[in-house]
């Protein structure tokens, strides 16, 4: 969406602290041996006491309130009863979510613990990553040239993008336009981010896999060869200048 007054400005602001909120308290609530289940209705309990739904639900059915995924899954993992976090897991929560109209959407890869498995490189990677692309964002910037600093930036560091997961435009829905916010340069997109919009950004850092595929469930996203992949997502409102960062009550940077 576009922001055309401070109504809109307030509703996008409401959605995104409830997102955020919600982010950062299930990250921190997260501990070996709870469920994904678990984890996920502590989300839901926040949420629901800002009055928000989840997006994902509402726009797509997806049998949680949040999605959950750990080590191998990429994305779009279902909260399980039999999923048992444990030290040194790579998790990754996304919450997005509807509050009086507006949506939001922001998401963070983290270890559980004690880094046992070594996946803090990556993960910070991702941040730092996420960082570097927001702060290159303003009115007339092409999307492309951001795809390609996140993909340069993952490069430098040994890693790669995951092409077919993208950025997108959001605020009256989940997912609008601009739809295709990628991780590579698409030379095939010539658009450009617009003064006064709303986009979620997001990176999709990979060890080994540049393609996620759809598990069995129907929801679950693994890479097409295997490895870890970090997220780390923010939505952000674009300016002139800096964006203003509607979701950076997450602290995913700190
Ligand atoms: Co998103
Ligand atoms: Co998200």
């Amino acid at each position: 969406m576009s922001i055309t007054n401070e109504t809109e400005l307030t509703g996008m602001q409401q959605a995104s602290e409830a997102v955020a909120y919600t982010l950062k308290e299930m990250c921190s609530f997260a501990q070996p041996g709870m469920t994904t289940k678990e984890l996920d209705n502590y989300g839901a309990k926040i949420l629901s006491g800002f009055g928000a739904k989840s997006a994902p639900f509402v726009t797509y059915g997806f049998p949680g309130w949040t999605c959950i995924s750990v080590n191998n899954e990429f994305c779009h993992g279902i909260p399980s009863e039999k999923r048992i976090l444990q030290e040194g897991d790579l998790v990754n929560i996304d919450v997005s979510a509807e509050l009086n109209g507006f949506w939001s959407d922001n998401g963070s890869s983290f270890v559980l613990g004690q880094d046992i498995h070594q996946y803090q490189k990556l993960v910070n990677a991702s941040k730092e990553i996420l960082h570097k692309a927001i702060y290159n964002i303003k009115g007339g910037v092409l999307i492309s040239d951001i795809g390609h600093l996140i993909e340069t930036e993952a490069k430098k560091r040994g890693y790669k993008v995951i092409k077919n997961l993208t950025g997108h435009g959001v605020g009256r829905g989940l997912h609008e336009e601009p739809h295709e916010i990628a991780n590579y340069r698409d030379v095939f997109n010539r658009k450009r981010f617009k003064k006064n919009s709303v986009v979620a950004i997001e990176t999709f850092i990979s060890t080994t896999s540049a393609y996620a595929e759809t598990t069995n469930d129907g929801w679950t996203m693994v890479g097409n060869r295997g490895g870890f992949m970090a997220q780390h997502e923010h939505t952000i409102v674009v300016t002139d200048a800096e964006p203003m960062i509607l979701t950076a009550m997450n602290e995913i940077w700190n």
